[in-house]
């Protein structure tokens, strides 16, 4: 049932796809709403690697340092570094992981781990986006199967980098599917892959970042405006609800339960939202129950639409035609992928976004601020809710 995959090698397991046609444009739904920022630095320190815990990394040029990160924006110092960042960044095959794994690897500052489901195809993306190949490492992850993360984890550990900075970036998107596919477990794939198995690769990779004695260590989960039923986007049918998790707390098993989060009839738009919603919660979950007794900072961000991105994969060919000159030209939401992963970068690596169960969004200044969410994605008791019932169908609790 499950993928036992070993370490640096391609996936050879793949997940039945079912329905995949009839899509109107109901959902049309992932309006970005701002220009361009750029990265603005990196952050260096003064410090050395853990003794037991070696590390592949190399000390490069001097740079300045931050205190430790807390609630609030942090200032920079002026101290030296002595190695480079380490960043997990899961989906770096393509599209937003892709663009923020060039953006961070260009500086010399980070080691990226790109955490692909595919191996091959992550090693030609990044060699066809010309990354410095010393300034990263392909590591395989499924994430629709709880044993590849739990393989993915060991590696890692066993490859005796330290963990900086996480970032949970892969996703798939349903929007045309008339029947649920599953994960190696049984999870809907949506859910189950975005939420469930990013869920468990950053509970058992906690104790890792904590290990970190860089200067801001950061776990950051990709969120969507989709997911926000206060914004235009988020309101476009089918919106998300993840109802009273009925659901959820069944398995999503399409069998003894539904498998939708809130119990209801399958539609694959509606679990990429619900998913997206508890990515956010969970943010903002592992914000309140570990910032102030680890000084990690937990953050979630929309990166703006970006149209062209493999996300849209399964859509309709007449919506991945108009999708992205709608974008541009009508809402102009339209956000590069080279554009979104500078953003997504200075979320993993500016010092001055340090604050913690922070969502944030770029505005039309090319400026990062943090965004409200919605009442939903920021439903303390939901989140709470999520968290347990997340951590009993994973065989945490
Ligand atoms: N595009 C947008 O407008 C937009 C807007 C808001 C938020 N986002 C978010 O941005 C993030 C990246 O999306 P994108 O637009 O860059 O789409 P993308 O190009 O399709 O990237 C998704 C990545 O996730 C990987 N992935 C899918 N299933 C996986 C699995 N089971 N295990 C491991 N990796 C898996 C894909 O791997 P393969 O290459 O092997 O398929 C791909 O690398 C997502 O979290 C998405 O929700 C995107």
């Amino acid at each position: 049932m499950a993928l036992q995959a070993a370490a640096l090698l391609p996936s050879t397991f793949s997940i039945p796809k079912e329905g995949k046609t009839s899509a109107t444009l109901k959902d049309s739904s992932l309006f970005g709403i701002s220009l361009s920022d750029h990265v603005k630095s990196d952050f260096g320190s003064s410090f050395k690697i853990k003794s037991g815990r070696k590390s592949s990394l190399g000390a490069i040029r001097a740079e300045t340092m931050v205190a430790s990160p807390g609630v609030t924006n942090t200032p920079v110092t002026g101290k030296k570094t002595l190695r480079k960042g380490c960043v997990v960044i899961t989906g770096a095959s393509s599209g937003l992981g892709l663009a923020t794994a060039k953006a961070l690897a260009e500086t010399g500052k980070w080691h990226v781990i790109m955490a692909c489901r595919d191996f091959l195809k992550a090693e030609r993306a990044a060699k066809s986006a010309g990354m410095p190949k010393e300034n990263y490492t392909i590591m395989h992850l499924d994430l629709a199967s709880l044993d590849s993360v739990r393989q993915f984890v060991d590696n890692f550990r066993r490859s005796g980098n330290p963990l900086d900075v996480l970032v949970c970036n892969a996703a798939v998107y349903q929007p045309t599917a008339k029947e649920p596919s599953f994960t190696a477990e049984g999870f809907e794939l949506s859910v189950g892959t975005n939420h469930l198995g990013h869920f468990l690769l950053s509970r058992l990779l906690l104790d890792d970042l904590k290990q970190s004695d860089y200067p801001s260590k950061r776990l950051i989960i990709v969120g969507s405006i989709t997911g926000n039923t206060n914004t235009l986007a988020g309101n476009v049918p089918p919106k998300a609800n993840l109802g009273d998790l009925r659901g959820l707390a069944r398995g999503l098993d399409g069998l003894n339960s539904s498998a939708m989060i809130d119990g209801g009839d399958f539609d694959g738009a509606k679990a990429y939202k619900d998913s997206k919603v508890c990515n956010m919660l969970t943010m903002q979950e592992f914000h309140r129950r570990y910032h102030e007794e680890t000084g990690i900072t937990f953050a979630s961000l929309y990166p703006g639409c970006i149209a062209t991105t493999g996300l849209f994969r399964e859509h309709i060919p007449l919506f991945r035609l108009l999708f992205p000159p709608f974008q541009k030209f009508i809402t102009k939401g339209f956000v590069s992928e080279a554009e979104s992963g500078k953003r997504l970068a200075q979320v993993v690596s500016d010092p001055s976004l340090t604050k913690s169960g922070v969502y944030w969004s770029w505005n039309k200044n090319s400026s990062s601020f943090e965004n409200q969410l919605s009442e939903e994605a920021s439903d303390v008791e939901k989140a709470r809710k999520v968290w347990e019932v997340s951590e009993k169908l994973l065989g945490l609790a």
